[in-house]
């Protein structure tokens, strides 16, 4: 149980993240805030007005503009940022949202001390990467919200295959948050039977494809981007922290050697408490599977570098 989280950005993915994580009643106040007036205090009394019916006891409050309300945060989550509309990818969205995340960030650290920060914004690996250096806070305290999202969608198109529970389907995802993102059919089983076994590899590979494009397939057929998976994803991450249940989860996270590449964030599966990203899981990648992740890392370093030829921030990237 924690104290404080507060949601930057009241849109679709922000009020939803709000609306599922007060429903697990694992904090004692939620802050929603957003640059719109009147829209982050009415959805935080909208929700706020469910929880009788719901029996959480979390308080939900809205703040338009004002950080001075997220003050003592324990856990921040950053959604804010614009979303995708059909035919743009989520890299074309960096140079607004950059500069989005970069002044939220600083306005959240001008009241928070030491705050833990889960970025949701898109391009979410390189954004994570942004908040990360706004923030100056340690690379175990910024990461992003991502392969939960990324996995549950394969795991969905995984039991709709095998008409079983999508509760039992488990699997780890690598890589950035994007089409070369790295799903791990060799790391994924049903009720503790490696998929492999029970699906057959051109129907895997499909469904490996489709979870890429997953973001994108709701993205066409909606106009915009997905919120219901995004938001409930960011959720479990707060759920993790704030019971500091030491969950192992896929997040893009801060590479500082592991799996040979620094100055990067990427998603890994780690280990999930309330000190943040507790540990990093490495693991036993095949020449295949490793050659994905590399082309996955080269990918992000390129958005990053489209910062970085702004002068977006004096610091290097570094990297290749
Ligand atoms: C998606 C957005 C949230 O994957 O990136 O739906």
């Amino acid at each position: 149980m924690v104290q404080k989280v507060t949601v930057v950005g009241a849109g679709n993915v922000g009020a939803t993240c709000v609306d599922e994580l007060a429903r697990m009643n694992v904090c004692k106040e939620i802050v929603l805030v957003d640059i719109k007036e009147g829209i982050p205090e009415g959805k935080a009394l909208d929700m706020w007005q469910t929880s009788s019916l719901l029996q959480f006891d979390t308080r939900i409050i809205g703040a338009a503009n004002d950080y001075t309300k997220t003050a003592g945060s324990d856990i921040v989550v950053i959604t804010a940022g614009l979303p995708r509309k059909p035919g743009m990818s989520r890299d074309d969205l960096i140079s607004i949202n950059a500069k989005i995340v970069k002044d939220v960030t600083e306005s959240i650290m001008k009241y928070n001390e030491n705050p833990i920060i889960i970025v949701v914004s898109n391009p979410l690996d390189v954004m994570t990467y942004t908040a990360f250096l706004a923030s100056g806070l340690k690379s175990d305290r910024v990461f992003g919200m991502a392969g939960v999202l990324d996995a549950a969608r394969f795991r969905a198109f995984i039991a709709e295959e095998l008409n079983t529970t999508p509760g039992s389907v488990e699997t780890q995802l690598l890589g950035g948050h994007g089409d070369t993102m790295v799903p791990l059919p060799r790391f994924t089983t049903v009720a503790g039977i490696p998929v492999e076994q029970l699906i057959e590899k051109e129907k895997l590979d499909a469904m490996i494809e489709r979870t890429k494009n997953g973001g994108g397939e709701i993205v066409k057929l909606m106009g915009t981007s997905a919120w219901y998976a995004p938001g409930l994803s960011a959720a479990v991450m707060v759920r993790a922290i704030a019971t500091d249940s030491k969950a192992i989860l896929p997040v893009c996270a801060a590479l500082n050697g592991e799996y040979g590449m620094k100055d990067l964030y990427l998603g890994v599966p780690v280990v999930l408490g309330k000190n943040g990203v507790e540990k990093i899981i490495e693991l036993d990648l095949n020449e295949e599977e490793m050659a994905l992740l590399n082309e996955s890392a080269s990918h992000v370093r390129k958005v990053m570098k489209v910062l970085d030829d702004m002068n977006f921030f004096a610091a290097k990237y570094g990297g290749e």
